[in-house]
């Protein structure tokens, strides 16, 4: 199987980037961020604190995270309920990010990335998945942005959505997030030794594109 590895930190366009990609190869696109959002919904649905990580650990124990692919579309289920939409919220986001930095948390979810990627060609974006979850991965990018540049793209989404929001609220979250993902003992946020650093600032979304596929396109032949 191929695996393409595509790390990086919030609003770098990751996903809608390899969502496309992947759907150009035909391989599997795994969100891996929506494991831990669904988790986090889930703590929050119970009325828990991410810093309450006994209760959260004991919690994982009757909790069924669940993820399946309609039409290559990935649906994120919690404890049999389609969570998917209800996952994108800026409160989700937050929790995600300190829930994401739990021992527990992480070692819940390793073995549901870990089977994807053994059983399908992935191209699985998230901020351990080439240090930590695939190691192996034939192919590893670590995509980013200036924070700016990722606020404005979280903004536009998330107007796009109806919500009712705020730039410099996004811009604040997106910082607390970068620390959180980058400074958490446990699988933090780095480029792989090995990856590919791809920066996406001030690109139209067809340029980013362009640079992903050719990165991956150039280590294909390599390993062919
Ligand atoms: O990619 P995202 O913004 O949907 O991810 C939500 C949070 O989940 C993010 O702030 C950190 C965490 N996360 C992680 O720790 N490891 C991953 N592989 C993916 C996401």
């Amino acid at each position: 199987m191929i695996n393409v590895a595509i790390d990086g930190p919030a609003g770098a366009g990751k996903s809608s980037i390899a969502r496309f990609v992947a759907g150009k190869l035909g391989y599997i696109y795994v969100d891996t961020g929506a494991l831990y959002r669904t988790v986090a919904l889930k703590v929050a649905n119970c009325g828990l604190t991410a810093e309450q990580k006994e209760d959260i650990e004991a919690l994982l124990g009757t909790t069924t995270v669940g993820i399946e692919f309609v039409n290559g579309e990935q649906r994120m289920m919690l404890d049999g309920a389609d969570v998917t939409d209800s996952i994108r919220t800026p409160e989700v986001s937050m929790m995600a990010s300190a829930v994401s930095a739990i021992p527990a948390v992480r070692a819940y979810l390793l073995n549901t990335q870990r089977r994807l990627a053994a059983e399908n060609n992935v191209i699985m974006d998230g901020r351990d998945i080439g240090t930590v979850v695939l190691p192996d991965a034939q192919i590893k990018i670590f995509l980013t942005a200036s924070p700016e540049d990722r606020a404005t793209r979280r903004f536009d989404e998330l107007k796009a959505k109806g919500m009712d929001v705020n730039y410099d609220d996004v811009l604040a979250d997106i910082k607390t997030r970068d620390y959180n993902d980058s400074h958490r003992a446990v699988a933090p946020l780095k480029p792989a030794p090995d990856s590919v650093f791809a920066d996406t600032t001030g690109n139209e979304f067809e340029q980013s594109v362009a640079l992903i596929e050719s990165i991956i396109n150039d280590r294909l032949e390599e390993v062919k």
